[in-house]
């Protein structure tokens, strides 16, 4: 008996692999491995998170319609071209789902986002990876590698795993060389964190292009990853037909009343910015200094750095002696980065002491 038979192309994933939040030996550490905030949860979102305890028995809203209308409202979009997920995650799958198929291409950029080529595959749809530039997003080799079964285009920005922002320009640019049939997503997980709070132009674009899609999450700055609350923004034909492969009821009523309530706490969102600009700088700075041992931070618009180690101390020994002192980063050898550490900024604290700990293991590698 052999059993049913997977798709060849689902076989063919690579599984995606979530931070670690215990030691290899099983020690429970700080987790700076998933980009999680290190500040918590707006007061007022946990209240409300405790509230909808209340109302375990019922369905969440199917259509979302409160969150949708906070959203708008917030940032002056049209509630109906608003869709949810199970966090972005969701998003970007609906998004791979609806608009890509056995057949199509979809390309991202090298050190992109795990998620792209899982979302990719498992429709049956070809990965076609761009070159980066020196890490960073690369506009023309995305453009080069545009054919005519190009369906859709992801860019992270900034970028997970590297941190990197592509501009206004460079987005807009990109946006110009597409055709108005190929999907570009831009994933705005991260960006709330960008300095300056100035952002790369792309819900302006998603307000007014037919082809592009822009996707944010309350994961990171909201604080509220353990509730897998996603968005995205598009023309209304886009949001339908990913309304359509949608599951009823993603995101359950006691996301939703927290995700209202973090909306609302603008103070609390701008205290984490602050800090996490103000420590990522601070983090960069140190990592500077350690460049004659070989060590460069990939400069970051996000809540983490990619720290690149290209001398005596090894990415892989700087991640196990970060472990055995009693943090866990984000060491990435699956992702052609055996020598990056992916670090999460988090609290003064945890900053000072990651930069404590790689001091020492430069010192000691001599
Ligand atoms: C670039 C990027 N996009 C999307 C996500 C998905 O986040 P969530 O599903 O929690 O919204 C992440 C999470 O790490 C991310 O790094």
């Amino acid at each position: 008996m052999t059993g049913p038979s997977p798709k060849p192309w689902i076989m063919d994933i690579a599984p995606y692999v979530p931070g670690k939040s215990k030691t290899d030996d099983g020690r429970k550490a700080i987790k700076l491995s998933s980009n999680e905030n290190p500040l918590g949860t707006s007061p007022a979102a946990r209240a409300a998170f405790a509230g909808a305890a209340a109302c375990l028995e019922r369905y969440p809203d199917a259509s979302g319609t409160e969150l949708r209308e906070a959203l708008a409202a917030r940032h002056g979009l049209d509630p109906a071209r608003i869709i949810y997920g199970n966090g972005s995650d969701e998003v970007l799958h609906l998004a791979a789902g609806a608009f890509a198929g056995p057949g199509d291409e979809v390309i991202y950029v090298n050190y992109g986002f795990t998620v792209y080529p899982i979302a990719t595959k498992r429709v049956g749809a070809t990965p076609v990876v761009a070159p980066d530039r020196d890490y960073a997003t690369d506009v023309d080799a995305i453009l080069a590698s545009v054919t005519d079964r190009t369906r859709i285009v992801f860019v992270a920005n900034p970028n997970n795993p590297t941190g990197t922002h592509a501009s206004r320009a460079e987005i807009a640019r990109l946006h110009a060389g597409l055709r108005d049939d190929i999907l570009l997503v831009l994933d705005h997980a991260y960006a709330e964190y960008i300095e300056g709070d100035v952002d790369d132009g792309g819900m302006e674009l998603a307000k007014s292009a037919p082809n592009v899609l822009v996707t944010r999450t309350f994961s990171k700055m909201y604080g509220l990853a353990a509730e897998r609350i996603g968005w995205g923004y598009a023309s209304a034909a886009i949001i339908e037909a990913m309304h359509r492969i949608r599951l009823p009821f993603s995101i359950t009523i006691a996301g939703t009343a927290a995700a209202l309530a973090a909306l609302k706490d603008e103070a609390f969102v701008a205290h984490c910015r602050a800090e996490n600009a103000k420590w990522r700088r601070w983090f960069t700075d140190e990592i500077a200094k350690l460049g004659n041992a070989g060590l460069r931070a990939v400069p970051s618009q996000a809540n983490f750095v990619l720290v690149l180690f290209e001398g005596r101390l090894t990415g892989e020994a700087a991640y196990h002696g970060l472990m055995d002192a009693g943090y866990i980063v984000r060491w990435l050898p699956g992702q052609g980065l055996p020598h990056g550490l992916r670090i999460t900024i988090g609290s003064e604290a945890e900053t000072r002491a990651v930069v404590d700990i790689l001091q020492r293991l430069v010192a000691q590698a001599r």
